[in-house]
């Protein structure tokens, strides 16, 4: 089934062209990696699927339903989690009640009492059980992504985008959060996931777009999409890593 379909998405800030005119879907329990090198508008992408930022034209459908003009925390109800490339907790709460928040005011609507025992399920789930009663300023960059995964997860979505949720982080933790990934995908949550590490994006995913200027220059499967030469072009003397 077709779980979220985009058509014709146009972005633009002031004279740069950020999307010209992106169209794809997702299937349901597919993991999609959208790569590309900096700027591309992979994040531009995520930001208007998830209702973070306005397309200046094109159409979006969820679950047959048209959310072209339906606002974030409606779309976040209905199950379109994301994460953010830079963590956006609420800094001075601690992690559980970042969790929180979202069962109380995401799709479950736990009563608050409820959503803090829940929460710290979804953080054990992330690694962060240890740290549910500090405040979230204590945390390091790699908790807060996890951070970022355990709220996102608490939604309870049908379709989470991870926004470069690897980035910083050294081999050992990239081998975990690749396992932790699988462990989200494993609940029947559709992914849509932005990496710099090809390795990581050809080990996840089931089907790959590239974006380069705004526009996709290549769709389908890992291998095929690696070895497009258009591909291979556009990620020349970016910070694309093979490691
Ligand atoms: N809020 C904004 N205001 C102005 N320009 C923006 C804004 N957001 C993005 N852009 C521009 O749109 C283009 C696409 O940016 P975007 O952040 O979507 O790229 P990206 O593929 O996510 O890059 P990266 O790999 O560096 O995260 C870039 O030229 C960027 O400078
Ligand atoms: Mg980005």
């Amino acid at each position: 089934m077709k779980l979220l379909q985009f058509d014709g998405i146009h972005k633009r800030f002031g004279g740069v062209a950020a999307l010209g005119g992106v169209s794809g879907t997702l299937e349901e329990g597919e993991i999609l990696g959208l790569v590309g090198p900096n700027g591309s508008g992979k994040s531009t992408l995520i930001n208007i699927l998830s209702g973070f930022a306005e397309p200046n034209e094109g159409q979006i459908t969820f679950a047959g339903v048209d959310v072209t003009d339906t606002e974030a925390h409606h779309r976040f109800e209905a199950g379109i989690a994301r994460t953010y490339q830079i963590p956006r907790p609420f800094s001075s709460m601690t992690a559980r009640n970042n969790v929180a928040v979202s069962l109380i005011f995401g799709k479950t609507k736990l009563h608050p009492s409820d959503a803090t025992d829940r929460a710290l399920q979804w953080l054990d789930f992330a690694g962060l059980a240890g740290f549910a009663d500090q405040s979230v300023s204590e945390l390091n960059l790699h908790q807060l992504k996890y951070l970022e995964l355990a709220r996102a997860l608490a939604s309870e979505p049908r379709v989470l985008f991870l926004d470069e949720v690897l980035a910083g982080l050294n081999p050992t933790e990239i081998e975990e959060s690749i396992l932790m990934i699988r462990r989200i995908h494993d609940l029947g949550i559709s992914l849509v996931i932005v990496e710099h590490v090809l390795r990581v994006v050809n080990a996840l995913s089931t089907r790959i777009m590239a974006l380069n200027q705004g526009l996709v220059i290549a769709e389908g499967a890992p291998e095929d999409v690696m070895k497009d030469p258009e591909v291979v072009r556009a990620y020349l003397g970016s910070r694309w890593k093979h490691a």
